[in-house]
Parts: C-alpha cells; sequence; structure tokens
C-alpha cells in the first residue's frame, strides 16, 4: 500500500516544527482534551500511532507510565523526538502504523493524536489496534472532524462564507468519503475523510466498547490566548473517541 510520508519533507517539517512551537490548536486545544480522556496511565504499557516529536510519549512517562513505544512514519520526527527524550522507558520505531501486527507486543493503552486521518484504511487499523491490546485495554484518539475534513476544496484560508458579518463554514461531500488533498504549507497534503458513522462502527466493529465521545471546543481562556479560536465553537476541528476491549473475540 503507498502511503504518502509528507512529514519527511523538509519543507513541510521545517514549517510544520514552525507551527507546533507556537502556541497551536495542537497545544491549546487538541493536547489538554485527549490527556483529559485519556486519565490516568500509572502502571500502563501504551503504543502512541503517529507520535511524532510533540511530547506526549514523555509526559505519559511523567504520569506514571510503565512503558511506552512510539510509532511514526517520519524519521523526521522520530529523530527529533529522540532527541528531546531521555527516558529508556521510551522507545521509538520509524514505521508505519499500518504495520503493528508485526510488534509481536500486547499493549494495556494505545493512543494516537492526530494521525490516523493519514490512514487510508481505518477499518483495518481498528481490527489491528484490537487484536494487539490487551483484554480490558483502550484505544483513546483523535481525529480530524469529519465536518472539517470533507470538503473537496481543503482550503483552510477560503473554507467559509461571510453573511450578516458572521462567518459560516462550507459543509459538502460529507458522503463523498475518501482521499483529500490539500495545501498545508505544500502542496498535495494526503489525509483521508470519514463520515461519523464510519468512525464509530470502525470501532464497533472491530469489537471495542465505546465508552465516550468529545468534539473539539475553545474555552474561554483559550479564546482569550488565540482568539481565533472562538471559531472552533462554530466548527470543531477534531474529534476524539474512548473504547475498550472489553473481552477477546478469539
Ligand atoms: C499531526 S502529526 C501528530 C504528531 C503527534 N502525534 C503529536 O500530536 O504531536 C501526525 C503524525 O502522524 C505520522 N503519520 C502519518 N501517517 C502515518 C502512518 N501511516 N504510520 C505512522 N505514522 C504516521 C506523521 O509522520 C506525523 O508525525
Amino acid at each position: 500500500m503507498r502511503e504518502q510520508n509528507i512529514y519527511d519533507n523538509q519543507k513541510f517539517f521545517e514549517e510544520y516544527q514552525n507551527m507546533r512551537n507556537s502556541l497551536s490548536a495542537n497545544e491549546l486545544i487538541e493536547m489538554p482534551q485527549l490527556l483529559e480522556l485519556i486519565g490516568d496511565v500509572t502502571n500502563l504499557s501504551i503504543l502512541d500511532l503517529g507520535c511524532g516529536t510533540g511530547g506526549h510519549d514523555r509526559k505519559f512517562i511523567e504520569m506514571g507510565a510503565k512503558r511506552v513505544v512510539g510509532v511514526d512514519l517520519s524519521s523526521n520526527m522520530i529523530n527529533e523526538e529522540n532527541k528531546n527524550t531521555s527516558s529508556n522507558k521510551i522507545e521509538y520505531k520509524i514505521m508505519s502504523m499500518n504495520d503493528i501486527d508485526q510488534l509481536g507486543e500486547k499493549f494495556d493503552l494505545v493512543v494516537s493524536s492526530l494521525a490516523i486521518h493519514y490512514v487510508e484504511d481505518y477499518d483495518s487499523l481498528c481490527k489491528k489496534v484490537y487484536h494487539i491490546l490487551n483484554d480490558g485495554g483502550r484505544f483513546i484518539f483523535s481525529h480530524g472532524h469529519p465536518m472539517d475534513s470533507c470538503a473537496i476544496l481543503q482550503d483552510y484560508a477560503n473554507n467559509f462564507v461571510i453573511i450578516n458579518d458572521k462567518k459560516y463554514f462550507l459543509i459538502s461531500d460529507y458522503n463523498n468519503e475518501g482521499k483529500r488533498i490539500s495545501h498545508w504549507f505544500v502542496d498535495g497534503v494526503e489525509t483521508y475523510h470519514r463520515n461519523m458513522s464510519h468512525l464509530v462502527n470502525g470501532l464497533i466493529d472491530a469489537g471495542f466498547q465505546l465508552e465516550h465521545m468529545a468534539e473539539s471546543y475553545a474555552t474561554k481562556e483559550i479564546i482569550k490566548i488565540k482568539p481565533k479560536y472562538k471559531e472552533q465553537n462554530d466548527h470543531s476541528y477534531y474529534v476524539y473517541f474512548k473504547c475498550k476491549k472489553e473481552y477477546s473475540k478469539n
């Protein structure tokens, strides 16, 4: 299966890093909301899909996790992550999350932060995650929100109309799932749009019990720091899922 590795494009990587070093929506909104859903990780073994350089894995060790394995397709991202990590409880692997069935290890918790929408075959990934979890284990992740990812024209500067001084975001092609190509730092960035029922049913069909779902929003404090993010309350950028492997089906 052909997979785009855009984070190894040097221009993309440098601009992405600059964005992450400012107060981005990842830092202000996504990371705190995902960590809240994850909760206590004391003594858990954790697999992070698309771990990037974001520091979630270092945070998990600070929070008391027993061991963290981070996998990412991009050597740029993993090398950066390695530079920042001193803990011998964290291991990074340059590999696709599509190959996690080859890890030969089971985990108590599988997490992923804004990486699964780069993967084409969501249903098969959910099944692989189910199989590498211990019984009682959880899969908790964020994904681009379908209301944000649906438009064929993925042009963040022009994805709205203004009527009576109010911004209305464009929703189109919601049920035409599949690849979207956007200009994000560089041309040709590939992600995958799935509608909400697909995101939920992929988990249920894999055997998971869905425990909680959430959609990104901006608090007053966030809006004070970055007024632009008040649009999160018109239009969520991210959706979050928390689900559990109750028992082994086989
Ligand atoms: C938006 S970044 C998020 C990084 C990190 N999770 C964070 O929140 O800081 C998405 C990451 O997913 C990785 N990625 C994309 N497709 C992947 C795949 N098939 N397997 C593993 N990692 C992948 C990218 O290389 C990139 O590091």
